[in-house]
């Protein structure tokens, strides 16, 4: 069996041409990062190599030791998510992360190439989910969302607004997302600032706005990632279209709070209507 029909790779490549197909991911837009779990240690590990050039290590930049002797699966940088299933040993790649938390090697495919720029912020958000005790977020994905990054150039980056327009759409968004989106202001693409302040953004939330850019998501699963962010980049669309018919105003009849919190009690959600803003206009 060749490593690409391991289970972890076929769910990898599957949501690079799933998310392809959306339409969010022109040109090398977008990254993908997945932590392997034992059993697919156990699987991909014939297959991974660690001699000859190519497989040195480089330092991280920092040093976080939860991520120490894991592997990841990751996009590679400058590639196109539509090439990832037609080309995966040079589009993708596993690497591994030394005892120490500081440094990565590949041991799989990244051929001639290294992995994402967006490397860091998939790094300390992937810490941030080993410390986490109740939970075990394996997925981090980052789409050039239209509609979302639409929405960023009317928005002010404030939660409350966000949350808001969004959980106003339509009632599943708070069944995905109850926690709502938290949100960023532009910051540089790559930069350690960026991975900094979204990690510590996805402490509290499932998907954070990148003002201008796009979106970022953590979850257990390729299809609990790809769901979350196909949710809110919908939401986001329909209310921009809402709004647009509606003369460029706030909808009228968004989900109410009253509605909100109802359909927080039946779920056994935690929702709190102070994380809404008020109605802007
Ligand atoms: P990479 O090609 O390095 O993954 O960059 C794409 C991107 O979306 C940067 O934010
Ligand atoms: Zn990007």
């Amino acid at each position: 069996m060749p490593i690409e029909q391991a289970n972890c790779m076929r769910r990898f490549v599957r949501m690079c041409a799933d998310a392809w197909e959306q339409g969010w991911h022109e040109s090398n837009a977008g990254n993908l990062s997945y932590r392997l779990d034992e059993e697919d240690i156990r699987v991909c590990m014939p297959f991974f190599s660690i001699k000859g050039e190519g497989h040195e290590w480089h330092g991280l930049g920092f040093a976080d030791s939860d991520l120490a002797g894991q592997f990841f699966m990751v996009t590679a940088g400058g590639s196109p998510l539509r090439k990832v299933g037609i080309d995966p040993a040079i589009n993708c790649g596993v690497v591994e992360i030394d005892g120490e938390g500081k440094a990565w090697r590949k041991v799989w495919g990244l051929k001639g190439t290294h992995p994402t720029s967006e490397f860091s912020s998939h790094l300390l958000a992937h810490a941030v989910f080993i410390r986490e005790t109740d939970g075990d977020n394996r997925v981090v994905y980052h789409a050039h969302a239209p509609n979302v990054t639409a929405l960023s150039l009317l928005l002010e980056p404030d939660e409350a607004q966000w949350n808001r327009a969004l959980w106003g759409v339509m009632t599943e968004v708070i069944m995905l997302a109850p926690q709502g989106v938290g949100v960023l202001p532009w910051m540089l693409p790559g930069s350690k600032e960026l991975a900094v302040r979204t990690a510590a953004k996805l402490e509290a939330h499932d998907a954070v706005v990148w003002t201008q850019h796009g979106i970022i998501v953590r979850e257990q699963t390729f299809d609990d990632a790809f769901g979350l962010a196909h949710a809110i980049e919908k939401a986001a669309g329909i209310y921009l279209n809402a709004r647009a018919a509606n003369g460029g105003h706030r909808p009228e009849h968004l989900v109410s709070p009253a509605q909100l919190a109802a359909i927080c009690e039946k779920m056994g959600l935690d929702f709190d209507v102070s994380a809404l803003a008020a109605p802007d206009e």
